[in-house]
Parts: structure tokens; sequence; C-alpha cells
């Protein structure tokens, strides 16, 4: 008989299943149906497992568009995207659509980044429901940002421990076509390069190369190789989790000390779509 080995770290859940899907991030949790209200020891239990795993999925889930506005409420109050990129749902209009469908294909997100740090007060975190996956194709990836920040060597961990970069939406603006309600890029926000994460209190690193455009009083052309090098080292195959869809998966990442990056690997002949609410969330400190 094959068994699962536990490790001795890991925690006693009463209420809800809960079984790590890689060596760095993410779990499955089982035992819970999104679409019922939860009480408050089973909603106790999913936000440790949010808080220990940093990606959290949860398989077979049928729910409609309330039902998954209430559970992201459970974090946070929902908010849409700031800058208009995604359609909303027309009866719910928090709930984003991200769909691919012949003739249409589907926003890209097919970059390293971790949402709306451009923002003054980026998002908690967000909330994928799968209603329809081509099979084996549109995973979407995940790193753990504590761990690429606990990694570092501890000279470069204190130089970024006092260090602050500035997060540009210019390269969304700049998409073709560009999905957005503007045409210009808000003025960029500065947030630390390392944060604390207000519900563990543990430290991780805060820059990705999709929104950061440099370090605070360093040049563009100084920040780059830096930046270069932490979303390399971020990014290592071992400290990343990838996620294989199942139409019915409702899957929450954690915005704060998370990246993700969605694989593009269909076109606009294999359907795709998902709906997405977004939790908000403070100002990194
Ligand atoms: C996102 O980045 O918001 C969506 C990710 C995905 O479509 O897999």
């Amino acid at each position: 008989m094959l068994t699962a080995v536990r490790s001795r770290h890991e925690y006693e859940y009463a209420h809800i299943a809960v079984r790590r899907l890689s060596g760095t991030l993410g779990a499955e949790i089982t035992g819970v149906d999104l679409a019922r209200p939860m009480d408050a020891a089973t909603f106790a239990e999913v936000l440790e497992a949010f808080h220990r795993h940093l990606v959290i999925v949860a398989p077979g889930q049928r729910i409609a568009p309330e039902q998954l506005v209430a559970f992201t409420e459970r974090f946070g109050p929902v908010e849409g995207h700031p800058l208009g990129s995604r359609r909303g749902l027309e009866d719910h209009p928090q709930v984003m659509v991200l769909e691919n469908r012949p003739g249409r294909l589907g926003p890209r997100n097919d970059f390293w980044h971790s949402d709306i740090s451009y923002g003054e007060t980026p998002p908690l975190g967000s909330v994928l429901y799968a209603v329809e996956v081509t099979e084996g194709r549109g995973d979407t990836m995940f790193c753990n940002m504590y761990a690429a920040y606990e990694g570092l060597s501890d000279g470069l961990k204190s130089m970024l421990d006092g260090m602050t970069a500035l997060h540009s939406a210019e390269k969304l603006v700049q998409e073709v076509p560009n999905r957005l309600s503007v045409d210009v890029a808000p003025p960029a926000v500065e947030h630390p390069a390392v944060r604390t994460h207000p519900g563990t209190g543990r430290k991780a690193l805060y820059v990705n190369p999709h929104y950061t455009i440099r370090f605070t009083g360093w040049t563009p052309e100084e920040s780059r190789p830096l930046l270069d090098l932490l979303a390399v080292r971020a990014t290592r195959p071992e400290n990343v989790f990838r996620h294989h869809w199942r139409a019915g998966d409702v899957l929450m990442w954690d915005n704060r000390c998370v990246m993700h990056y969605a694989v593009r690997d269909y076109d606009d002949t294999m359907p795709r779509l998902m709906y997405r609410t977004t939790a908000a969330g403070d100002r990194p400190r």
C-alpha cells in the first residue's frame, strides 16, 4: 500500500483535510463546500492552510458567482481591477471573466508578477474558479516569495531590507491591444523591497519582473541586473508550484507572498473560462 509521508511540521486540521501539493507552496483542501456558508471554525482552518501553503485549491466545486464573492469576502472586501482591464459579469461586476474562446483570445498573463503592485494597496489575494478548461493546457504557476527572500545571503537580505522600489503599470498600458480604461500609466508607486506579511509576520521579497521598474535612488539600468537576479532566484523550479486545472477547481493565492504566471500554451480554438474575484489588501510594510 502506498502511504503519503507527512512532515513533522505539518498542522493537524479537524474540519478540513489538507494535502501538500509541492515542496514549497500549494495545498489541496477538501471537506469544504464553498457554495455553502462556512462556519468560523472551518474558516479559521482554511485561513491557516492559506497562510501556511500560500496557494490553496478546493477541487470539485460548483458555485454561483455570489457564492464566489461571499467566499472571497471572508478574506477582505471584494474589488474590481483598478484600471478596468477585465470585463465583469453583468449581474456581478466584481467577478472578472477571463475567457478564451473561438475568435477571442483571452487576456495574457504569461509573465511573472504580483498583481497590481503598481497600486497603493495591492490585493491581498485572488480566487480563480475554473468553469471550463482545455485538458492539460493553460496551467498557472506560482512561486514562494518568502523562500525567495530567505534563500538570499545575509548581506543581500540586509541591503534589500532597507530598500524601496518603484512599481508602474507602464508595461500593461503599452500592451496591444490596450484593454484598460486608461492610455497613460498612473504615477509609479513606492513599496518596500521586502514586506512583512500582516498575517504571518514573515518577510517576503516584494519586487517582480513585470511591474517593478527600479529601486528608489537607483537608475533603471543599475536596478535591472539586481531585479533580474532576484527574479531568477524566486522562480527556480524548486520554488515553483504548477497547477494543472480541472473544471470545478477553486484556487486562491496570497498576492502578498506569491508571484504567478499563466502559461500560454493554448490558442483561440481551446476554450478556457475562469471567474476571478479579488480581495482587497493593505499597504505593504
Ligand atoms: C491571472 O493572472 O489573473 C489569471 C491567471 C490565469 O488565467 O491562469
